[in-house]
């Protein structure tokens, strides 16, 4: 099997190519720079020579514009890069052949504490990020045979803005002040676990909109705690607060309920305790 995945310098693409390369497939790793193929999503006729290049079986888009500043700042860059692609790769595979998974995000809901949304629950677009996202899984969906992943993620970056998990484990190691939001809940799954999943999602046929998440709905705030449990470390200096006042306005809710994603792939996804075991053993 051949792999196109694009985004694949970022938290996720990064998995991704390990992942497929540990189930055998021949890869190729496409971002602005640092990957086997340079390639710029928002060029016209981009998609199309990176096609022509890969030849791929299946395409896995990871590329996103995921800073939630810039994205307000420029929504149409955000368009380009969150939205457009997804309509391009979309028909694209219809014409083409090739299979098509298209990573979304949870950052559609607020205001339901620790609920686990369903992929058919009611969506709220709170800033430019959310908008262009939510396009985009609109446009993928528009191929009977696209898979759409609505998820959100934890693990290491390793490069430019530290992730979540970059930042607490420095901050656990150095007992660092920190606040910890105890309103802003996620079914966020480790990379790893993540990246399976996506490939033996593919591998049993399955289309459409799919969440992929942990099993459980924690907060950041718990996250935090477990992680300093986990890492034997004592936060001397955490205090609890909210995400509320953040700007660009954040989602809140970000609770998956996964139920669908287990059931194709005959087994449950990691709870929070097995997410935090997995994200130190790949630190
Ligand atoms: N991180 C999370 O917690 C989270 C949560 C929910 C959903 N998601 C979604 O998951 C996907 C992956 O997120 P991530 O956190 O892995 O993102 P990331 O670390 O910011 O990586 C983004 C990737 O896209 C590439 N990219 C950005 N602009 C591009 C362009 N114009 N042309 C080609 N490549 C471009 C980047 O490489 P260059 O900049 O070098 O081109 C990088 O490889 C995104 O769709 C994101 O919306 C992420």
């Amino acid at each position: 099997m051949r792999v196109l995945i694009l985004g694949a310098t970022g938290l996720l693409g990064q998995a991704c190519v390990r992942q497929a390369r540990a189930i055998g497939a021949d890869v190729v790793g496409a971002a602005r720079s640092g990957s086997e193929l340079d390639m710029d999503v928002t060029r016209p006729g981009s998609l199309d020579n990176a096609l022509d290049a890969a030849a791929p079986d299946l395409v896995v888009n990871c590329a996103g514009l995921t800073d939630l500043d810039l994205c307000e700042r420029d929504p149409g860059l955000a368009y380009a890069v969150n939205a457009r692609p997804a309509g391009i790769l979309a028909a694209l595979g219809d014409s083409r052949g090739f299979r098509f998974v298209h990573i979304s995000t949870d950052h559609f809901f607020v205001a339901g504490g620790r609920t686990a949304h369903k992929e058919d629950s009611p969506v709220t677009l709170v800033n430019e990020y959310a908008r262009t996202k939510y396009c985009g899984e609109r446009l993928a969906l528009l191929s009977p045979q696209a898979l759409v992943i609505r998820t959100s993620m934890l693990g290491f970056r390793r490069r430019g803005a530290a992730t979540l998990a970059e930042w607490a484990i420095a901050a656990i190691e150095r007992d660092e002040p920190m606040t910890l939001f105890a309103d802003a809940f996620t079914s966020s799954i480790d990379t790893d676990s993540l990246a399976a999943a996506i490939f033996d999602l593919d591998q049993r046929g399955a289309v459409g909109l799919v969440n992929v998440g942990s099993s459980a709905v924690y907060s950041k705030a718990e996250f935090v705690r477990r992680l300093a449990d986990a890492m034997g470390k004592r936060l001397s200096h955490a205090t609890t607060g909210s995400a509320a006042g953040l700007r660009p306005r954040r989602a809140d809710s970000l609770g998956l309920d996964v139920t669908r994603a287990e059931a194709i792939l005959e087994r449950p996804l990691p709870g929070l305790n097995k997410v935090v075991e997995s994200l130190l053993r790949s630190r």
